[in-house]
């Protein structure tokens, strides 16, 4: 992002304000000045001789909420340019409604390292469209067998560390990597994946992988894993969270690690919740992810956990891929779906559905991502930084990757009837996207 041009000074007015971090959720006005939010609430009027100084905006029939965050994307700067760039994928973002995005470390190279968390953070300065919160490895080069530096990642500015993409097969090096973090108070995110299960497969395994001779990936390879980290979080006091949660066993892992009031958080991602195994009888890879997508009653669980907060967050894990590497068959093709387009009339489809209460529906992407990675975001509370979104939960559309931001098309919900967008984004008062008519 670059710096602050001009300080802005903006009025919303008549919207549905949402700020799960305040409770609110009211028809009310939102007082932007210096690009910080200075008054929310009702009937607020502004004297006569300085009105002329804001912009006002009518929010009439909107809901106006905390900038989003997405806590779990894959930007691919450095190294996989031709898929995506900080550029690209923080335009993708704010089209989505996002004002910052977590970036993976499973960059090339690997962002283990002082000197690439300190690029990305350049290039996002430069470039980027919205905030960038990188994510450093846990092991050098994502091998699974040194620890970064941990202390000069932090020291470089990374919010959290993680192997994304791969899982930290040695317990003792996983057991070692959440003490460290601890000492430097850092977030350990967890892929959750055993590859001795998992190994080979290419959906979820069941009724339907048989059917279709794909071999499969067992919830187990998720839950194992899952279940390790609970316990080594337990015996490290560290914080933990759980990435990309697909399975009902999984949610259940953590549902009880919560009840013991372990620090443990997690998030799941709009695919688990919407698509089924079912869609692999199309053999199209752009059903393709991993952990996979899983059955109608993996689905219910994972909709359950969000609606009891077992799950904290919903992060898109944003993947993109070009045709290279996802349009092949099935068995070839890459991992990976593309979400900072699609997430929100996804999530706020969970609304409709009476699942989520709007709050709910919006702490999952602002309140409670901002307090797992300690950023003083996801609020609209008076003097936080004036980062929100303007949410149309009426308009519908039909989902069109061609029309994306992001360079690569590989999403899943393309040609879906969607409802529900984000019409304005800002960050730090100022306007960084507005939806076309
Ligand atoms: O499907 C996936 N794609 N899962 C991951 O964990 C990594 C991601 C990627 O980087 O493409």
């Amino acid at each position: 992002m670059k710096p602050n041009e001009k300080p802005a000074n903006l009025i919303l007015r008549n919207g549905r304000v949402i700020d799960p971090a305040q409770g609110l959720d009211a028809v009310a006005t939102v007082v932007i000045e210096n690009g910080k939010v200075v008054e929310v609430g009702p009937n607020i009027e502004i004297g006569a001789q300085r009105r002329g100084e804001f912009e006002q905006i009518d929010a009439g029939g909107k809901w106006v909420v905390p900038g989003l965050i997405d806590m779990h994307v894959h930007l691919r700067e450095p190294g996989e340019e031709y898929k995506e760039t900080i550029a690209s994928g923080t335009r993708a973002a704010v089209a989505g409604g996002f004002t910052a995005v977590a970036c993976m470390p499973n960059t090339r190279p690997v962002n283990d390292c002082a000197a690439v968390t300190q690029f990305i953070l350049k290039k996002a300065a430069e470039e980027g469209a919205c905030r960038v919160f990188p994510v450093g490895a846990i092991s050098k080069g994502l091998e699974g067998r040194n620890l970064c530096e941990l202390g000069e990642l932090r020291a470089s500015g990374v919010v959290a560390v993680s192997d994304d993409g791969r899982p930290v097969e040695s317990s003792m090096l996983m057991r070692r990597a959440l003490e460290y973090a601890k000492t430097f108070g850092l977030l350990v995110i967890s892929h959750c994946e055993d590859l001795g299960l998992s190994s080979g497969g290419l959906m979820n395994e069941g009724r339907v992988s048989t059917r279709l001779g794909l071999r499969g990936i067992p919830r187990a390879a998720e839950e194992v894993m899952a279940a390790r980290d609970i316990l080594l979080a337990e015996l490290t006091g560290a914080r933990l969270h759980l990435a990309h949660i697909s399975s009902a066993g999984s949610v259940a892992l953590i549902r009880e690690a919560k009840k013991r009031g372990l620090q443990v958080t997690a998030e799941t991602a709009p695919h688990y919740f919407t698509l089924d195994e079912e869609l692999l009888s199309t053999f199209n890879p752009v059903y393709k992810v991993n952990p996979p997508v899983r059955t109608r009653e993996d689905m219910e669980a994972i909709k359950a956990g969000l609606a009891d907060g077992t799950l904290d967050a919903i992060a898109s894990d944003h993947a993109p891929h070009s045709a290279v590497e996802k349009d092949l068959e099935f068995e070839y093709a890459a991992n990976g779906m593309i979400g900072l387009e699609s997430s929100l009339p996804l999530i706020l489809r969970l609304v409709r559905q009476s699942i989520l209460s709007p709050l709910d529906a919006i702490a999952k992407v602002s309140q409670n991502p901002a307090r797992i990675l300690s950023i003083p975001f996801g609020t609209l509370a008076k003097g936080a930084a004036a980062d929100l979104t303007v949410i149309d939960p009426e308009a519908t559309y039909t989902i069109d990757a061609r029309k994306f931001e992001s360079k690569s098309r590989n999403c899943p919900f393309d040609g879906m009837e969607a409802q529900g967008r984000a019409v304005m984004t800002f960050i730090d008062g100022r306007v960084v996207f507005t939806a076309p008519d």
